[in-house]
């Protein structure tokens, strides 16, 4: 069997060795182009060498692209879990001709990797091609040597690709895999069994440009796009039907079972229950989410951000099904990351920030749906006092549209009140809503009410030399909240570029009328583009038609370059102590501080650290002039020995800064003059940001000096709440901790006695349950962890099947806790989740938990009797 892993090393190389330039995947999130939501093809990155308007240094290409097929033209949202073969997220292994090879070579060589690559089954392969395509379906029958019966003509629907609604397109011809070849002999004609023959690759030949009229115009070359799915071609390999059964899942599924569950089982085991179809849901959309938000992503309310959010509702939903009543996915994000950094280094990098950021919009949805069930109850009850036995489909609408609840929801909440659903109502308002947001992705395409002033380029950046220069303005627009974009013919504020934040500052108009303060400086599609406020004056278009003043706040600039200097001191230093292949993984440079990720699998030791730290101080005094080196050639460059980041595109001419026999890097950014301006280098700490990369985080200049104050002025403040001088604090700490620690063993040992005596108290009260051993108590403890410490006592005397509700008043308000044995979860089906459910309400609470141990906090204490006394009503029930 091939691994997902050799798959595509074994494609890129086989293309490689067809003389293919191997080409990264680009970002998940368009950067260009406006006419799509997400990147959903190979062909995305080269949509401008298609179209005959930009050129490369290479005509033939293959890569492994990043793409999600939600919303917009390609949407296989809502197939995920219901077909074996749709994911949103998937890897598209693809080659490329320029306007070189054609149809022949194309073809041959799919056929040849196939064949020979992945050594396939002749015998399982079919073609289709497009219905007037002759000369696809003379090569594949002469050429290729396949019987015309293996053949198939089909229309423009299946065999004619376009990206989305414009752009680059043309007839294709399509590799189709029987995976049943048992089922005997079929047809090969329209109509046949997609599930049974599942396209695997897709050759495309672009020929045309298609307009929003619709129009097609010839392209000026005629090139070839293929593209085949990673997770498809893996399942032929691993002889399986379903690409959620290949090894691009395996981890993910068994992840998702452990958190459900804590248990690790073999993931056959999970392909066989019957809430499978959820636990796919779960995996993909997880990756959607992760390798989205990596690439820059948010959730929101429109567009792109809309259609994300609505993917990980969808996974929370199908969460519930799993139990899960608390965020999760952000667990099961560390597997994706686990197995797909290696691949995609960006994971490594940002993943934890897109697991934090994951973490809060499950957090978000999930007191949605609370406020849903909330506001179902309203529905269905005055639907009951109304006498009526069905909910209007306005009601199911609004849950659904304004506040996420879905309508399968609402039907099973319905179904447990009698009630029945409108579902005719219901669907004559989603037709409306269908049609309203059509119009607001037509919107989506137009990237905004730019008022243009004066035609031009907004790329002239002329800051290296001067802190104000005066321009025309050549476009505004309108973001709302009180903020603007400008885009001026030249600025010498600098863009956010290789880490270095975007330049702040003020635009002023000629009469001095309008002062804008500059907030950011981005490069955007639009050009190098600052986002402003008014800060004084009326902004309007007539003023700004006049040049303005553009001048860069100075201080701020100064303090920026001082990091970024030392930044790069920085990277030579770990070069020196750390290791030679502590690369750059990333940085961030303000005036505030510096950050600096780096590849290295161990915490730098703190010895290492203060030697680094007083190794750039060093060079600091040693006050050196920066060189700075510009229109290098990039091969000049190298021999220079310049450090540049790898996977990085360069230009073909570069600028080099250099700190004379110190550190010389490709570099575009602000630096100081001589090292001396930094004046203080202070690391403010060392961590990890994911498997094998450090971050290390640091200050120069004034909050260098502010850092070492502050220090001192902490230092003297413990001197003092100790009673010591400050250079005794070790000797009394030290004394401290040891104290404590003997206190800490007393207490523990008291705790354990007590809770000891306190188990076999309750035991005495166990009642018999069907079979079942059960206890209710009100039990004394200081806190929550107390009442835990008191369920684990309790476990051994209850035996094996048994429940458990524990309440006790902590801090003036109640909390409970519900424990349930194994063998009570297993074999009578008594979740602990469930149950503290069922009873949390008596104290005005809501809980949640595992299985076998659920927690519950609440607002009404005196409601602990009637909790305790409805406890074992609750067992009863559930056990139906
Ligand atoms: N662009 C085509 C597809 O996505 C072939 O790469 O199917």
């Amino acid at each position: 069997m091939m691994t997902p892993d050799q798959i595509r090393s074994k494609y890129l190389e086989f293309f490689e060795s067809k003389q293919h330039r191997v080409v990264p995947s680009s970002s998940v999130v368009p950067e260009n182009d406006p006419t799509l939501l997400f990147t959903n093809a190979g062909m995305n990155q080269f949509k401008d060498v298609l179209l005959g308007l930009e050129k490369r240094d290479y005509l033939r290409a293959t890569s492994v692209q990043k793409c999600i097929r939600a919303g917009g033209k390609h949407n296989d949202l809502d197939n995920v879990g219901k077909s074996d073969r749709h994911l949103t997220f998937f890897e598209m292994l693809g080659n490329w001709s320029f306007g070189e090879y054609y149809k022949v070579k194309a073809i041959e060589w799919a056929w040849e990797f196939l064949l020979e690559g992945l050594k396939l089954d002749p015998a399982r392969l079919y073609v289709s091609v497009y219905l007037t395509d002759d000369e696809a379906f003379g090569i594949w029958e002469n050429t290729i040597g396949l019987d015309p019966s293996r053949i198939v003509r089909l229309g423009k629907d299946d065999n004619f690709w376009s990206m989305g609604p414009t752009g680059p397109c043309g007839p294709c011809t399509e590799i189709y895999y029987d995976h049943h070849p048992e089922r005997g002999d079929a047809a090969w004609e329209p109509g046949f069994d997609e599930v049974r023959f599942v396209e695997v690759w897709n050759l495309v030949f672009m020929e045309s440009n298609q307009d929003e009229t619709g129009e097609m115009t010839p392209l000026p070359l005629q090139s070839v796009d293929t593209g085949m799915g990673l997770d498809r071609i893996a399942a032929v390999m691993a002889g399986v039907d379903n690409v959620f059964k290949t090894g691009l899942f395996e981890n993910i599924l068994k992840r998702t079972h452990f958190l459900r569950t804590g248990e690790d089982i073999d993931v056959a085991a999970i392909y066989a229950m019957p809430e499978f179809a959820s636990y796919c849901v779960v995996a993909d959309h997880v990756r959607t989410s992760v390798f989205s938000v990596c690439d820059g992503a948010k959730f929101g309310n429109a567009g792109r951000e809309y259609v994300l959010r609505r993917i990980l509702r969808r996974a929370v939903r199908h969460g519930r099904e799993l139990g899960f009543t608390e965020p999760f996915l952000c667990d099961v994000a560390d597997a994706v990351i686990e197995d797909f950094q290696h691949v995609y280094p960006e994971l490594r990098f940002k993943g934890d920030e897109a697991k934090t950021i994951i973490r809060n919009e499950e957090k978000h949805f999930l007191k949605t749906l609370d406020k849903g069930i909330q506001l179902f109850d309203v529905v269905a009850e005055s639907t009951i006092d109304q006498s009526k036995k069905t909910i209007e489909g306005t009601d199911v609408f609004k849950l659904h549209d304004t506040f996420g609840f879905p309508p399968d929801l609402t039907e099973i909440l319905a179904r447990e009140r009698s009630l029945e659903i409108d579902w005719t109502g219901y669907k004559a308002h989603m037709q409306q809503q269908k049609a309203s947001s059509k119009k607001a992705d037509a919107r989506y395409t137009n990237v905004g009410e730019w008022e243009i002033l004066q035609e031009g380029a907004a790329d002239k950046y002329v800051g290296y030399d001067s802190l104000s220069a005066t321009s025309d303005v050549l476009r505004f627009r309108d973001l709302g909240e009180g903020k603007v974009e400008i885009c001026l013919r030249e600025t010498p504020f600098y863009a956010e570029s290789g880490g270095q934040v975007g330049d702040r500052g003020t635009i002023v108009s000629e009469d001095g009328m309008l002062e804008l303060h500059v907030l950011d400086t981005k490069n955007t599609p639009a050009g190098i583009t600052h986002t402003v406020e008014v800060r004084n004056g009326e902004l309007s278009s007539s003023r700004l038609r006049k040049p303005v003043t553009a001048t860069v706040d100075g201080k701020l600039q100064f303090l920026t370059a001082c990091n970024h200097t030392a930044t790069h001191l920085l990277h030579s230093a770990l070069h020196k102590f750390v290791s030679e292949r502590a690369f750059q993984a990333g940085s961030n440079v303000s005036a505030a501080r510096l950050r600096f990720d780096f590849s290295f699998d161990e915490p730098v030791p703190q010895a290492k650290l203060e030697a680094i730290e007083s190794w750039v101080n060093a060079r600091i005094r040693e006050n050196t002039k920066l060189k700075l080196h510009l229109n290098v050639r990039l091969e000049e460059a190298e021999r220079m020995g310049a450090m540049m980041m790898f996977g990085e595109k360069y230009g073909e001419e570069v600028r080099v800064v250099e700190v004379p026999g110190v550190s010389t890097e490709l570099c575009g950014g602000i630096h100081v003059s001589e090292t001396n301006d930094i004046a203080y280098f202070r690391i403010t700490s060392e961590t990890g940001v994911a498997a094998g990369v450090r971050r290390i985080e640091a200050v120069t200049n004034a909050s260098a000096f502010e850092l070492a104050a502050d220090e001192r002025r902490r230092l003297t403040d413990i001197a003092q709440t100790l009673k010591v001088r400050p250079n005794l604090i070790e000797d009394r700490v030290a004394r401290l901790i040891a104290d404590n620690k003997e206190l800490e063993r007393k207490v523990t040992s008291l705790e354990a006695t007590n809770a000891n005596s306190a188990a076999s108290d309750l035991a005495s009260q166990i009642v018999d349950v069907d079979g079942i051993s059960l206890i209710a108590a009100k039990v004394e403890v200081a806190d929550r962890d107390g009442l835990l410490a008191m369920a684990d006592s309790l476990r051994d005397a209850l035996g094996e099947t048994a429940v458990a509700l524990l309440a006790a008043v902590v801090d003036g308000r109640p909390a409970l806790l519900v424990m349930s044995t194994k063998a009570a979860f297993k074999n009578r089906g008594l979740k602990a989740g469930d149950l503290i459910n069922d009873v949390a309400s008596y104290v005005d609470g809501r809980g949640g938990g595992k299985p076998t141990l659920a927690q519950a906090g609440g607002k009404n204490a005196a409601g602990i009797p009637d909790a305790l006394s409805a406890f074992e009503g609750a067992v009863r029930a559930r056990l139906g």
